[in-house]
């Protein structure tokens, strides 16, 4: 199938996006190398080169064309190089025969079942990965809305115990069992809703969901009126929104006694710190 590259400067990434996605009917895939992103189309439908130009605009720093190969397994493990994370960790694809040489002395997760969302290629995961890889706090570990469990297995390897996940799709609860297996870590995972259930209890919480999936968690946490806001985690991990609602999200995690300490806002994304208020 044809394959089309255009590389732009990150901070342009959603500008181009915005007039891309319209006229690209398959999707755009990104693979986020630092400063530089890599915007990629494939398969029939790919516009001509000079309509992506155009869509690319004075963000195009370069445009390269090929052909991928047919076989999606094929495409998928040229998709997935090692990703780096702030911090000093290492994201390994399974599949890549390259894997065991990639890693260097650096804390390394692999990924061998990527069949759900959390490769570390989403500015969310890598954001949360970092927030959390700066945690002085131990204890009790929750990843609700797991994907492939990559925060649950980062929390596991930084001594975190014990360790849940939760997803609704049966897919991520069962790459998130293969990919902990693989790792050498013990969590617990579960299918269903991450607003029920005892995970909401744990000493850390991390969810990157969408918005309304926050507010129906933020809406079972503890209230304030408890003083020591007991029953509510001692810090939160919470992405999957954009500026638009991070006001509104924040302000109401505020409200059951969780301020916000650290906040990330990358290529349109935010993650965000939270610790109970003093
Ligand atoms: C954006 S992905 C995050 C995956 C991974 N934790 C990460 O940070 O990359 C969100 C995940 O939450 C799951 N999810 C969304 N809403 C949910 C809900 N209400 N209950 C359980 N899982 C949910 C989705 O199936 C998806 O796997």
């Amino acid at each position: 199938v044809r394959e089309v590259s255009i590389r732009v400067a990150a901070g342009a990434v959603e500008e181009v996006l915005d007039r891309l996605l319209p006229i690209a009917p398959d999707g755009v895939r990104e693979r986020d190398d630092g400063e530089v992103v890599t915007l990629i189309l494939r398969g029939p439908r790919v516009p001509a080169t000079a309509v992506l130009k155009r869509a690319a605009g004075t963000a195009l720093l370069a445009l390269s064309e090929g052909v991928a190969s047919d076989d999606w397994r094929e495409r998928r493990r040229a998709d997935l190089r090692p990703v780096r994370i702030a911090g000093g960790l290492t994201l390994l694809s399974g599949w890549a025969a390259e894997s065991a040489a990639a890693a260097d002395t650096g804390l390394t997760i692999v990924l061998a079942d990527e069949s759900a969302f959390g490769t570390g290629t989403h500015p969310t995961t890598a954001a949360c990965l970092e927030l959390l890889l700066e945690l002085d706090i131990r204890g009790s570990f929750a990843d609700l809305g797991c994907g492939t469990g990559v925060l649950a297995i980062l929390a596991a390897t930084l001594g975190f115990e014990p360790v849940l996940a939760v997803d609704r799709q049966p897919s991520s609860v069962d790459a998130a069992r293969s990919n902990a297996r693989r790792n050498g870590v013990a969590i617990a995972v579960r299918q269903g809703e991450i607003d029920v259930g005892p995970e909401r209890s744990c000493d850390v919480i991390a969810a990157n969901v969408p918005p309304a999936v926050h507010r129906a968690l933020v809406a079972g946490l503890a209230a304030p009126a408890q003083p020591d806001g007991a029953g509510n985690p001692r810090a939160a991990i919470v992405s999957g929104f954009g500026p638009v609602d991070a006001d509104e999200l924040l302000g109401s995690y505020r409200a059951a006694g969780l301020e916000r300490a650290t906040v990330i806002e990358r290529r349109g994304w935010v993650a965000a710190l939270l610790i109970p208020g003093r």
